[in-house]
C-alpha cells in the first residue's frame, strides 16, 4: 500500500466525470486500499479516485479515521438510491485545504454500490455519514463542495488556489 497524492482544485481531473469500474480487478483494489491510506494520513474522512488522480468511480469514506474497522466504507460504482431531509453544516475537501464552508446536504441517504469483492451493499448514512457520501460522488460527477457556494463565495477560493498554484511553480 502507499500514499497517493491528493490533486489540489483547479486540477483538469477534479472536474471530469470518472468512469464506472467494469471489473473489480487487482488494480481496483490496490487503488482502494491506497485511498484509504492516503485518507487515514491526510487525515480525513472521505476521498474520492479523482482525488488521486483517476477518474474512476471509487470512493472511500471512513468517519473513525481508521481508529474503527466498521466505520470504513469502500465503494465502487456508489450510487445515492434514495434521500431525506436537509442538514446544513460546514464542509472540507482534502483537495481544497484549509476552507470550511456550509454545504446544505440531505440528512439521510441510502448508498448502493459494490465493495471490493464485487458484492452489492447497501449502506445507510445519517447525517454526517450521509454529507460525505453526497461529497464523494459529487467528486466522482466532477464537482467540488465550492460549487455549492455563492458565486462569490466560489470565485474567491478559486483566486486562491490559482495564485496558490502559480507561486508553487515560480522559483
Ligand atoms: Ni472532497
Amino acid at each position: 500500500m502507499a500514499v497517493r497524492e491528493i490533486l489540489i482544485i483547479g486540477d483538469p481531473i477534479l472536474t471530469r466525470r470518472s468512469e464506472p469500474v467494469d471489473a473489480v480487478t487487482e488494480d481496483i483494489v490496490r487503488l482502494a486500499r491506497d485511498m484509504v491510506e492516503t485518507v487515514h494520513a491526510a487525515p480525513g474522512i472521505g476521498l474520492a479516485a479523482p482525488q488521486v488522480g483517476l477518474n474512476k468511480r471509487v470512493i472511500v469514506v471512513d468517519l473513525s479515521v481508521g481508529e474503527d474497522p466498521d466505520a470504513l466504507h469502500v465503494l465502487i460504482n456508489p450510487e445515492i438510491v434514495a434521500k431525506e431531509g436537509e442538514a446544513i453544516c460546514e464542509e472540507g475537501c482534502l483537495s481544497v485545504p484549509d476552507i470550511k464552508e456550509k454545504v446544505a446536504r440531505p440528512y439521510r441517504v441510502v448508498v448502493r454500490g459494490l465493495d471490493l469483492e464485487g458484492q452489492a451493499v447497501e449502506i445507510e448514512g445519517e447525517d454526517l455519514l450521509a454529507r460525505a457520501f453526497c461529497h464523494e460522488i459529487d467528486h466522482l460527477d466532477g464537482i467540488l463542495f465550492v460549487e455549492k457556494l455563492s458565486a462569490l463565495k466560489r470565485t474567491l477560493i478559486k483566486k486562491k488556489f490559482k495564485k496558490s498554484a502559480a507561486a508553487a511553480k515560480s522559483p
